[in-house]
């Protein structure tokens, strides 16, 4: 069992990340400290951590502002806090946006997961108690257009720019392990839901458009099947993985709940039309179906044998309970919501994060 001491998480201003950083640093058996290294793109928002940075910045929090492709500043960071562990997820991560603009994808999950790699490589040249885990996604698979599952041992067969970095990125720090004996651990997971999502993915995106009273667009003929995994049961994984993993291995974890997207946005209305005010034929109303996504990948679905009978990893949120808890999070958080939409955090990032790159 690996003891975690000095973590060096990238991204964690982002969705996953930000959970992960909470959910670590609130277990009474974590007693280690955490970097969190973030270039602070649209996605990346420190108000995510405002919880974490008050009770634990300065102490076992540390931010650093950086970009994963800068080689130089990404092996200083590893040096000044004495890093062990890196769990790596940064990266641009909307598949619609890797469709209108690839470039950044390929910088940033190919090159700079690279650099990131090289990095680790050189600065723990003389140690074997370290570990780097890459945090990946099922997408780079492919797309099930029947039955079945992804297996860890399934083909790679990305499909969207994004997949494609993805898969990339896994390649590279698979061949880290190999050819220069990096300690390395890889997850392939399914489609992430909970706290802190930015509101252009699936999901918040339809909550917050139902509590707006605004169109539902849904792609295609809204048959794409996605499987949801709570993020918290996601960061569990990690953890398990982080203690226990063996190296050179890859895990998948899933949420065992597969939907067709246009029964998901039912169930959800379902949902929301409870809350006061709502009246569920008019939230039906807002669906609109709309031209499908380029290479829109029809199903994904992940069998996570492995990682339960190898590490003891189970889900503990139910979908029903997991949505339940997400709409009353998006409900209770609009003013987060508005912030990030309005790009009013970046103000807000300004006026607190000033000379703290
Ligand atoms: P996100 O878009 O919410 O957050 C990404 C974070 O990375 C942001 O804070 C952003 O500022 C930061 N970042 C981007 N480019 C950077 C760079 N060059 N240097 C430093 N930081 C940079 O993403 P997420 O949904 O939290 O996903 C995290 C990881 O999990 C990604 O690697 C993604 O591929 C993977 N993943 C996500 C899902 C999902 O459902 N969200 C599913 C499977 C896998
Ligand atoms: P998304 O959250 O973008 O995740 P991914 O593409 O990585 O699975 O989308 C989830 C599913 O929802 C996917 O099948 C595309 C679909 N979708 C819509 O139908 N409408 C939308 O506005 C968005 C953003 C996604």
């Amino acid at each position: 069992m690996r003891k975690l001491q000095n973590m060096l998480v990238t991204g964690g201003a982002g969705f996953i990340g930000s959970n992960f950083i909470r959910y670590l640093l609130k277990r009474a058996d974590f007693s280690g400290l955490v970097v969190n290294a973030d270039k602070l793109t649209y996605a990346g928002n420190p108000m995510n951590l405002i919880d974490i940075e008050s009770a634990f910045g300065g102490k076992r929090y540390f931010f650093e502002k950086a970009d994963i492709c800068d080689f130089e500043k990404m092996s200083s960071v590893i040096e000044k806090y004495n890093v062990d562990t890196i769990v790596h997820f940064a990266a641009e991560s909307h598949v619609d946006r890797s469709i209108f603009g690839p470039k950044t994808f390929v910088d940033t999950n190919i090159n700079g997961t690279f650099s990131l790699l090289e990095a680790s490589r050189k600065a723990w040249a003389k140690r074997d108690d370290v570990l780097f885990h890459h945090i990946s996604t099922d997408e780079v698979y492919g797309s099930l257009d029947g039955g079945g599952c992804f297996f860890e041992t399934t083909p790679y067969n990305p499909r969207s720019p994004y997949s494609a970095s993805k898969a990339s990125s896994d390649h590279i720090a698979n061949a880290y392990y190999h050819t220069y004996n990096l300690p390395v651990t890889i997850s392939n997971c399914s489609n992430n839901y909970g706290p802190y999502q930015f509101p252009e993915k699936f999901l918040p995106l339809m909550i917050i458009n139902m509590l707006e009273g605004k169109e539902l667009p849904v792609y295609g003929d809204g048959k794409n099947v996605r499987d949801w995994l709570h993020v918290e049961d996601h960061c569990e994984a990690i953890r398990l993985i982080l203690k226990n993993g063996k190296t050179g291995e890859t895990y998948n974890v899933g949420g065992e709940s597969e939907w067709p997207n246009i029964e998901f946005v039912n169930v959800l209305s379902g949902k929301v039309a409870k809350l006061p005010s709502k009246n569920p034929d008019s939230l039906k109303k807002l669906i609109k179906i709309v031209p499908d996504r380029p290479g829109h990948d029809r199903r994904y679905a992940i069998n996570c044998d492995k990682i339960k009978a190898a590490l003891g990893w189970q889900r503990t949120y139910d979908f029903n309970t997991g949505l339940d808890s997400t709409i009353k999070w998006y409900l209770n958080n609009m003013e987060w919501t508005n912030h990030v939409r309005n790009g009013d955090y970046q103000k807000w990032m300004n006026a607190n994060y000033k000379g703290r790159t």
